[in-house]
């Protein structure tokens, strides 16, 4: 088996607010083996971003990582200081973001922006440096980069701003690429061509991905391993293959259930039946409680369940889960 590069235990990442406290990220465990990736999925609201944002330790206020460990090669990353997390921050880790039009500066040409990760990780003199950014661009696809580097972000498309946010995100070849839903407002060609970019990282650089995604396809082409999050805690995980072939959460299984038949094209994940689960103050049971068909006396009365060994590989957080006759019988 693989070595695990990222290693989340027990995080916690809460936001006091007025309203109460939004409990975010409420017990996530995941593991990113080396060279692999890991597609995480999951409804809007399921806690995605803030654990992304929580392993760089970009949480924003009135966010905090309350308890938790975030092990990166072996170090625990939890407890280090801001010094000590910038050398790591896109060189070791690096994160995609969902919307890449917001996360570049505004005021700042790209260049100068690609420039900028290039410049704080090596010491490089202008000229190389201007080189590798142009070399860097030119390879996300951007044609005519020497002359696109002067331009803004806002002279830019969306697809062109994302190439650009890739473009800075692989510039040091970090170990962990972490891509929140990279391809989200993009059309299909361009999402293509953006996953296909990932895949080449990944083969070339030897980094491993945690992709971030709401897009089931997606994660069946593109993962090895897969993280189910919802209600702020991973549910399930599992090889894709397994999860596929027998998912047994019951979430997991409603995902599933809720997917266009084969013969349709889209496969974006269609909300289930009853509300997304309370995140400020949430009760301590199961969050998919009042969604489940299969909720017993046990998950009403007892704290959530932790995540628990099924099968090689293969985890759930279910106090009754799926079985795999079940399974079967509704494929
Ligand atoms: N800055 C913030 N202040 C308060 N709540 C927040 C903030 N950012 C995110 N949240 C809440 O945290 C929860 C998880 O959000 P997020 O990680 O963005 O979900 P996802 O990426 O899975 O769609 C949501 O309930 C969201 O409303
Ligand atoms: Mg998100």
């Amino acid at each position: 088996m693989a070595s695990p590069i990222l290693e989340v235990k027990d995080l916690h990442t809460f936001f006091r607010t007025r309203e109460g406290v939004v409990k975010a990220v409420n017990g996530v465990s995941l593991t990113l083996e080396e060279d692999t990736i890991l597609g995480v999925v999951g409804e809007s609201g399921a806690g995605k971003t803030v654990t992304a944002l929580s392993i760089l330790q970009l949480v924003p206020f009135p966010g905090q990582i309350v308890s938790g460990s975030i092990r990166y090669n072996g170090k625990e990353l939890l407890g280090l200081s801001a010094e000590q997390m910038r050398p790591l921050r896109g060189k070791e880790i690096s994160l995609i973001f969902q919307d890449a039009a917001a996360a570049l500066n505004p005021v700042i040409p790209i260049g100068k922006q690609v420039e900028e990760i290039i410049r704080e990780h090596t010491r490089m003199g202008h000229r190389q440096v201007r080189a590798m950014s142009v070399d860097l661009l030119t390879q996300m696809g951007i044609p005519d980069a020497s002359r696109m580097m002067d331009r803004y972000p806002f002279q830019l498309s969306g697809g062109m701003a994302q190439r650009v946010m890739l473009a800075i995100g692989v510039a040091m070849k970090p170990r962990v690429l972490i891509a929140d839903e990279p391809t989200s407002n993009l059309d299909v060609t361009l999402q293509a061509e953006i996953l296909q970019r990932l895949r080449q990282m990944r083969h070339e650089n030897h980094s491993s991905i945690m992709l971030i995604t709401h897009d089931l396809g997606v994660i069946a082409q593109m993962a090895d391993n897969v993280a189910v999050m919802y209600g702020g805690m991973i549910v399930e995980y599992a090889e894709t293959r397994a999860l596929f072939a027998r998912p047994a959460h019951p979430y997991t299984w409603g995902l599933f259930q809720a997917l266009p038949r084969l013969d349709s094209t889209a496969r974006a994940l269609t909300p289930m039946r009853g509300a997304p689960p309370k995140m400020v103050d949430p009760p301590d049971q199961c969050p998919f409680l009042h969604r489940c068909p299969k909720a017993t006396n046990q998950c009403r009365t007892e704290p959530r369940p932790k995540l628990q060994q099924v099968g090689a590989g293969h985890q759930v957080a279910c106090y009754n889960q799926i079985s795999y006759a079940e399974a079967s019988e509704a494929r």
